[in-house]
């Protein structure tokens, strides 16, 4: 039973791709045909086979431009889809939390570095060489749990936000949930510590008129970290009990791990370390990856668990050191791999596949490092990705993924024997679906958006607008 993608569904319509030479002869031997057959039209026709003519040699044209990625814009529109109004916090809830940084590490030490630049976090060193020179200002190294504030700051600039909440059909709750519990994950802390600012929050706004009045349901927040650290039964367990918590049912989460029962939860990327500037970095960007040579079939940035037997990562470790030739990999024990180290990204820019197992937890960071670098994730839980980004990513898996089911993997099946089965056009194929949607896994800078394209936060805030108003015009039919 072999996992592989039969005939990718393909976003034709989103891409400008060359056809096969062998369609466009068939499509002028056919021209042809016509032609011999309704000599009048021979006028329209030769206008058409130059336009054919010039779109061919267009075609043959440098590399530097391989590809033309036109994004379909989804157009907000602030008069159908409704306004979104910003709380105005108490600090405690927000501003505290990052002017305290130097508190937040849970390991000692700080998260100054990492909540800065608005969540993107110090800029990058080290990747000249790796990235186009022009480019390299618009990478840092974003640490993964800092979507709250960008979430926030990009909302603050929104075009449909609205000052007045008479006017709003959204709600944000500017919480930094995730930097409220981080502290107080691992260490000796109560059930108290970890729920205390999410009970505060809940007395302030179950508190507001524009609360009582839909308890909840035009509401959303952003949560940073992933849903299980919001989500302990019991008091002795993991996490806070936040989502828990009875006045949080209705309120919409954006996370970057969801629950995919949960209905109010929708997956959102996890930061990367590329915050394009304007549309052209972005555009830049694709050509880059999209023209990049490959020499390495598969690659694998992970620790093994040496204290988990019979470990998954461990597994995958040896296969790639035993296919040497076709693998390579970088052992991620102790934080050498944090925040996207140039390591890591040569090592995605440089190969067609990347491994993908879960890890702590279903879904990684990685798997967006891996795609923004244009290498194709491979998956061995479904769970990583497929019920995660429905609003980010392609709907069918196959169009942009390979699973191999990890069972199959811990028989010794061989990694490498089914990626090879590929051929090149289908992971040309893959490559380029993924390099179309760069654009909407991606955070970008300006804090009101690129304009011309939308990123992640845009669609996020999209679809926020557009469920929250389905949902009111179904109400009202009802
Ligand atoms: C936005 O939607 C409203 C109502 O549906 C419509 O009247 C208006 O023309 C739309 N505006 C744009 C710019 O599409
Ligand atoms: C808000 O709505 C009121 C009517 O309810 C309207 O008069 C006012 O112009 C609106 N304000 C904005 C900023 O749209
Ligand atoms: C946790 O705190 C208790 C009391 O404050 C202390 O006795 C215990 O040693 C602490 N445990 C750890 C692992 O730090
Ligand atoms: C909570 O965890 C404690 C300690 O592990 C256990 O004794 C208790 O039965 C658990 N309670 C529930 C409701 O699961
Ligand atoms: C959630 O919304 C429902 C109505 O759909 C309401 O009955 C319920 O009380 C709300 N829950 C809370 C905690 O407000
Ligand atoms: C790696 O190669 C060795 C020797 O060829 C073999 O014994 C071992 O089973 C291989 N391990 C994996 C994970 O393929
Ligand atoms: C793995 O191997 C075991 C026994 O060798 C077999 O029972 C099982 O069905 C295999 N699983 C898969 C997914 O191939």
């Amino acid at each position: 039973m072999l996992p592989v993608s039969e005939s990718p569904h393909y976003h034709q319509s989103e891409l400008k791709k060359p056809k096969t030479p062998d369609s466009a002869k068939a499509a002028l031997y056919s021209i042809h045909v016509y032609i011999s057959t309704h000599p009048k039209s021979w006028l329209i026709f030769s206008i058409l086979i130059l336009q054919l003519l010039l779109l061919l040699m267009a075609r043959s044209l440098p590399l530097s431009t391989p590809f033309h990625y036109f994004s379909t814009p989804i157009v907000v529109n602030c008069t159908s889809c409704g306004k979104v109004y910003v709380y105005d916090l108490p600090p405690i809830f927000n501003k505290e939390l990052t002017d305290n940084c130097h508190t937040l590490n849970p390991f000692g030490g700080s998260r100054c570095n990492a909540l800065s630049n608005g969540g993107f976090g110090q800029k990058a060193t080290g990747i000249n060489g790796i990235v186009p020179k022009n480019l390299v200002p618009a990478w840092y190294w974003t640490d993964q749990f800092t979507s709250e504030i960008i979430f926030h700051n990009r909302i603050l600039a929104h075009p449909c936000r609205t000052l007045d909440p008479k006017n709003a059909s959204a709600f944000y709750i500017p919480f930094y949930a995730g930097l409220a519990v981080g502290k107080y994950l691992w260490t000796n802390y109560s059930a108290h510590d970890r729920d205390y600012h999410c009970e505060m929050l809940f007395k302030w706004i179950t508190g507001q008129p524009f609360w009582k009045r839909s308890l909840g349901w035009d509401h959303f927040m952003t949560m940073g970290r992933i849903t299980w650290d919001f989500r302990r039964s019991n008091d002795s367990d993991w996490g806070s009990k936040c989502i828990h918590m009875p006045t949080m049912r209705n309120i919409t989460r954006l996370l970057i791990e969801r629950d995919p029962w949960d209905y109010f939860e929708v997956g959102v990327p996890y930061p990367t370390g590329f915050h394009p500037r304007a549309e052209l970095d972005v555009r830049q960007w694709q050509d880059f990856v999209g023209s990049r040579n490959r020499p390495t079939l598969f690659c694998f940035a992970g620790a093994a668990r040496k204290t988990i037997k019979n470990d998954f990562r461990g597994i995958l470790l040896q296969q790639c050191h035993n296919e040497s030739d076709s693998c390579r990999s970088l052992d991620c024990a102790g934080s050498r791999c944090t925040n996207g180290a140039s390591a890591i990204l040569d090592m995605f820019l440089s190969s067609d596949f990347c491994l993908q197992p879960r890890g702590d937890s279903y879904t990684r960071r990685s798997i967006f490092d891996c795609m923004l670098a244009g290498s194709i994730p491979v998956f061995f839980w479904k769970r990583s990705a497929y019920n995660q980004y429905e609003w980010f990513l392609p709907e069918d898996p196959a169009s942009y993924s390979v699973f191999i089911d990890s069972n199959e993997v811990k028989n010794g099946t061989s990694i490498r024997k089914i990626l090879e089965r590929f051929s090149r056009e289908e992971v040309r194929r893959m490559r380029e679906t993924i390099i179309d949607y760069i654009p909407k896994f991606i955070y970008a800078e300006p804090k009101q958006g690129l304009g011309g394209i939308k990123d992640a936060a845009d669609v996020a805030i999209d679809g926020i607008l557009k469920r929250f108003s389905e949902h009111w015009r179904y109400k009202g039919n009802d």
